[in-house]
């Protein structure tokens, strides 16, 4: 690639802060006498002419010290990995990350490798797949140059994907959620060796643990079209290893679109959890958040989904009392409600719901807290529960007006006092 190439790609792909940091940081690594690379989904993105998602540079010094030289005097927010000679930016949510050149050793399968020290052939050895393990040249003499030891830019021709070596997805399972993900977000084919060796170690990924997995399935569930990166992992076995009793199938196809379709693009990943759990049972469920480890606000959304699952009988009643689906629905949190009415292939359901979003979830008592004390009522928690009857005779319309609503309390605070 040439130097004006590269240029036009990182001025138009990237946000210019990013652009410009990594101008300045070819100069000043060629002060320091250092090589520095672009590396990764950078360069295989600036091959494709994609857009990268992030940034990642390696440097054959010590990439803490240089990232800090290279931010001195800005307040982006940094993070320091030393185990892995490692600093990672926020540039204005666009993630900058710096790496000393290393070579990397699996101790074991699934966890965390011994990091040793290397040149960029090694650096580049120690990667997922042939087409994420090139690097370009930031260096004044040789700018551009593409570092290809693996052979990347052929499958990258080819559209395929393929491991370094056949250990790739031992020393790391995660890799296989990767692929999957790759080979969907490029419309790339795992080679058929790689494939093998996906299918051999598949039942390894439990031993990455919860909170890398997450990460993974959250990435999934970043990309445009998550379901069909499910349905690769349905049809190869992963999801089995992954996430047990979750289906990926037509059902979850149509789900997947038709929630994409009420939230956009910006869909919060919290209604596709709710609709992977959706036709789980209790312990599956259970198991779903163990396994995964998702946070307290997706593991209550989670939660609220089985509380309604469980009251589906009632849910699905016509003429039910106003107030009676209310007190069903307002315990749970918006997002669990809209998944559940996405989940439903019942119109009752589906009208229920829709009942109580747009219309009883507005309704609200004239009174307030200030009226009844007016009224003579004592502050406390008397105030709270009086406030709530007067909502449940509104909504189903045996209090319509301020007056009703005086008239109301007034009695019950003659019936209190007798
Ligand atoms: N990498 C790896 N094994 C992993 C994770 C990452 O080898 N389990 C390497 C790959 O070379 C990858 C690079 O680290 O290209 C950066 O990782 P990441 O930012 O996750 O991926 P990108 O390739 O930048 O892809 P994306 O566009 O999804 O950000």
């Amino acid at each position: 690639m040439n130097t004006e190439k590269l240029r036009s790609f990182l001025k138009n792909r990237l946000p210019p802060e990013i652009n410009r940091l990594i101008l300045a940081a070819a100069e000043l690594a060629a002060s320091q006498e250092a090589s520095l690379y672009l590396v990764g989904g950078l360069v295989r993105d600036c091959l494709l002419d994609k857009t990268p998602k992030d940034a990642d540079l390696v440097i054959t010094a010590n990439a803490i010290r240089f990232g800090q030289d290279l931010l001195q005097g800005t307040s982006y927010k940094t993070t320091l990995h030393h185990r892995f000679g490692n600093l990672s930016a926020d540039i204005n949510g666009f993630k900058l990350d710096i790496t000393t050149a290393r070579s990397e050793v699996y101790p074991a399968p699934g966890k965390l490798p011994e990091v040793g020290a290397g040149d960029i052939k090694a650096d580049l050895f120690r990667r997922d797949f042939k087409i994420n393990a090139m690097a370009i040249s930031l260096s004044q003499q040789n700018s551009g140059c593409l570092v290809d030891p693996y052979d990347g830019l052929t499958d990258l021709k080819q559209g395929k994907l393929s491991v370094l070596h056949p250990k790739s997805f031992q020393d790391d399972p995660s890799r296989i959620w990767r692929a999957l993900r790759y080979s969907e977000r490029l419309g790339f084919d795992i080679s058929a060796e790689t494939l093998a060796l996906l299918k051999r170690d598949m039942q390894l990924i439990p031993l990455i643990g919860a909170d890398r997995l997450r990460y993974e399935i959250e990435c999934v569930l970043e990309e445009a079209k998550p379901e069909n990166i499910f349905l690769k992992a349905e049809e190869t076995g992963v999801l089995r290893y992954s996430l047990p009793g979750v289906k990926a199938d037509g059902w979850l196809v149509g789900k997947f679109a038709e929630a994409r379709k009420i939230y956009g693009t910006c869909i919060p990943r919290v209604i596709y959890y709710c609709l992977l759990s959706a036709r789980l049972n209790k312990l599956q469920a259970e198991n779903l958040v163990t396994g995964l480890n998702p946070g307290k606000y997706i593991t209550g959304c989670l939660g609220d989904y089985r509380y309604l699952a469980e009251n589906l009988p009632e849910l699905e009643k016509t003429g039910l009392r106003p107030s009676h689906l209310y007190k069903i629905l307002v315990k749970c949190r918006k997002e669990a409600r809209q998944s559940f009415y996405i989940a439903s292939d019942n119109p009752l359901v589906r009208q229920n719901i829709s009942l109580f979003e747009e219309e009883l979830s507005n309704i609200k008592p004239h009174l307030k807290g200030a009226d009844l004390i007016a009224l003579g009522f004592t502050p406390g928690p008397a105030i709270q529960t009086i406030l709530r009857e007067l909502l449940f005779l509104k909504l189903d319309g045996q209090l319509t007006s301020r007056a009703d609503e005086i008239d109301y309390v007034k009695r019950r605070q003659a019936d209190d006092q007798s």
